[in-house]
């Protein structure tokens, strides 16, 4: 691998990680370990970061990059998003803009279950070509990180074919892609009557199989009301824990659950959407250290109030910010907007939101010491933008500042 000298640099900002995760999270999230006149060495991870004026010389470059005074910062990390997929929903939407509910939607047959009917009759490599196509728009928009869950096929078929088409993403778009195992996203038709019947399948047969064929290193339910109860959530998650997966929550996101309380007790490493989450929630996942992964694009797009960033901040959690990128409630894998959204309805600052969006989502994927961060020993992955300010991509709004997207020492754009 060469090594690149990356200099003239007019903002790093290196979001460097701090000691431990507890104390005070608002201070420390708006600490973005700014460095200006800054200069980089690279190989496929960072060598060297500081002053131009102290660049080490026993270093020996291959190369040199004049990056022309712009600002660099980690490249995104999206914890959360449901990119492969099939079928079009934007009926759907246009019925919410004119005023009937993503509920009443979902009762009627539509919602998750019209996109587990047009996945069931897609194959593998359309399944795949969904999610390169927006893997590669989020690219495009600066993220270096992605998850992606399976959760549209509700079969153990479907629910395989959604990972394995993950893993043709990951072959074709050079991030990191992480995989979730999703199979209690809703429960399908065939098992309406009979839902218990559909958790044993869950249990006995979906989560074996995703572990034993290694598609994901996930396990998401969608606790809420409609979906799966606490009850149901803890026996699947418990089952997925002594399998060796890492668990997540889809909490509290359409009604207050007390999915929140449950994510915690259960160590999940994050808890998502949280639009309804109380405060006994909130407590348990700072005392269990269980990441607040925000998705603002998902209350704007459900038209729903925004997850309380301000009050989690300020109680001490670990929020990150991500896409939620699904064809029902949000529609986008632009980390650029998502972070628009969070600062002009949630009373996060940009620091913090930058912050959320970066290093909080690699704690949210367990990737902090891989990513996230502009540091020496991580993965280099950066973003260059159009502009000497980092503010610019909040203030600026509704521009795409992402001039370059670096994964692993190598341009992609
Ligand atoms: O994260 N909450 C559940 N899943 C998605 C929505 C999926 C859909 O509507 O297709 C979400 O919002
Ligand atoms: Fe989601």
């Amino acid at each position: 691998m060469k090594r690149l000298m990356v200099k003239n640099i007019g903002q790093l900002i290196c979001m460097s990680q701090h000691e431990n995760m507890r104390g005070n999270i608002r201070e420390k999230m708006n600490d973005i370990s700014l460095l200006t006149n800054a200069a980089m060495i690279i190989s496929d991870t960072f060598e060297w970061i500081g002053s131009a004026d102290e660049l080490p010389s026993e270093l020996q470059c291959d190369e040199t990059i004049d990056m022309e005074g712009k600002a660099i910062l980690p490249g995104f990390v999206d914890s959360h998003t449901h990119c492969v997929f099939a079928g079009d929903r934007s009926d759907e939407f246009a019925r919410r803009l004119r005023g009937v509910s993503y509920t009443q939607i979902a009762s009627e047959g539509g919602g998750i279950l019209k996109t587990v009917s047009s996945v069931r009759n897609a194959s593998i490599e359309e399944l795949a070509d969904k999610g390169i196509a927006l893997a590669l728009q989020a690219v495009k928009h600066g993220t270096t990180t992605l998850e992606m869950k399976s959760g549209y096929g509700l079969s153990l078929e479907s629910e395989i074919a959604l990972l394995k088409a993950i893993q043709i993403v990951r072959q074709h778009v050079p991030i990191r892609i992480i995989s979730t195992f999703m199979g209690a996203h809703d429960v399908p038709p065939e098992y309406a009557h009979d839902r218990q019947a559909y958790i044993s399948l869950i249990i006995n047969e979906m989560l074996p199989a995703v572990k034993e064929l290694g598609l994901a290193e996930f396990c998401d339910v969608f606790t809420d009301t409609g979906y799966f109860t606490i009850d149901d959530s803890i026996r699947i998650l418990e089952s997925a824990t002594s399998l060796g997966f890492k668990v997540k929550v889809h909490a509290d996101e359409l009604t207050a659950f007390g999915a929140a309380e449950m994510a915690a007790r259960m160590h999940a490493i994050s808890a998502d959407h949280l639009l309804f989450c109380s405060n006994e929630g909130m407590q348990a996942m700072r005392e269990s250290g269980c990441v607040a992964t925000l998705l603002p694009g998902t209350a704007y797009t459900l038209r729903l109030p925004y997850a309380p960033a301000r009050n989690m901040i300020d109680a001490g959690l670990i929020v990150a910010l991500a896409s939620d990128c699904n064809p029902g409630s949000c529609y986008t894998p632009n980390m650029q907007t998502i972070l628009s959204l969070a600062c002009m309805n949630t009373g996060m600052s940009m620091e913090e939101a930058m912050t959320a969006a970066t290093l909080h989502g690699a704690y949210a994927l367990t990737r902090e010491n891989e990513c996230g961060s502009i540091e020496v020993g991580k993965s280099a992955d950066f973003i260059v933008l159009d502009t000497d300010s980092y503010t610019d991509l909040i203030y600026h709004f509704g521009v795409n500042h992402v001039q370059q997207t670096w994964s692993m020492g190598k341009r992609m754009q």
